[in-house]
């Protein structure tokens, strides 16, 4: 099997003694190429934790994560920054786009500060945004835009150099239920279009709907995997 994330064993505890709070305790999960996992669970489960954890934004206090043929704990601050920039897409509930840059530049920039020619991050973005049916809406900045808007520009950014996978913490939390749709169904053609995985945080349940499978989150652990 063609694994693009596999965690092993992954704990993290906040804190020390008295306060401290295990948030995740011993989690093991391998997500496959194309694959859109949904991952549930009550408030305070741990699911932004080890989305953070898999993210590389956070590291865990013992186990094993591999991003594609990458292991993370092998990696250094750069190393990690790099892999996050090549190989992770990361969509957030509040979208995080820069308000004064157009879609088409919010799109183009982390093409360009990753080396890649403007006009050639700016085809790029033209060519992303078009995917996400946003072609008509380039040149608006975020506060032109509907929330669904913003968020298919935040998916055609986390897209933008081909990551292995995108991680999204309730990436419909923010929005109706007709742009939650769309944004949906994008991230599920994007899996078909591209074989990026997608793990997406929600509670939203739409979202476990269309997934290929829910992972179940409990006390810091897995408590259900199952294929939808
Ligand atoms: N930076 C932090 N410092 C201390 N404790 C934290 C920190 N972040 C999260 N926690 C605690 O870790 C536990 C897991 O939090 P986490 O954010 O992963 O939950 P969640 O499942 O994403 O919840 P929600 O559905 O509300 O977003 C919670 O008890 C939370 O209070
Ligand atoms: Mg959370």
């Amino acid at each position: 099997m063609n694994f693009v994330v596999r965690a092993r064993d992954v704990h993290r505890t906040y804190g020390h003694g008295a306060t401290a709070v295990n948030a995740v305790r011993g989690v093991s999960v391998s997500v496959a190429r194309g694959e859109l996992v949904a991952v549930v669970g009550p408030s305070g489960s741990g699911k932004s934790t080890l989305l953070h954890l898999l993210a590389t934004l956070d590291r865990p206090d013992s186990g094993e994560i591999w991003i594609g043929d990458t292991k993370v704990s092998e990696l250094d601050d750069t190393g990690r920054t790099q892999l996050r920039r090549t190989k992770i897409g990361l969509v957030f509930q509040f979208f995080n786009l820069l308000p004064l840059l157009s879609a088409r530049e919010n799109v183009a920039l982390p093409l360009f500060l990753a080396g890649v020619r403007l006009a050639d991050a700016e085809a790029r973005a033209d060519e992303l945004l078009a995917s996400v049916g946003l072609a008509a809406r380039a040149e608006h900045k975020p506060d032109a835009m509907s929330g669904g808007e913003m968020q298919r520009v935040a998916v055609a950014r986390a897209l933008a150099p081909r990551p292995l996978v995108l991680l999204a913490d309730e990436p419909t939390g923010n929005l109706d239920s007709a742009s939650s749709e769309s944004v949906l169904s994008l991230l599920r053609s994007t899996t078909q279009d591209s074989g990026c995985a997608v793990v997406m945080v929600t509670h939203d349940p739409r979202a476990a709907a269309v997934a290929d499978r829910v992972l179940e989150f409990k006390d810091g652990k897995i408590s259900g995997d199952c294929a939808d």
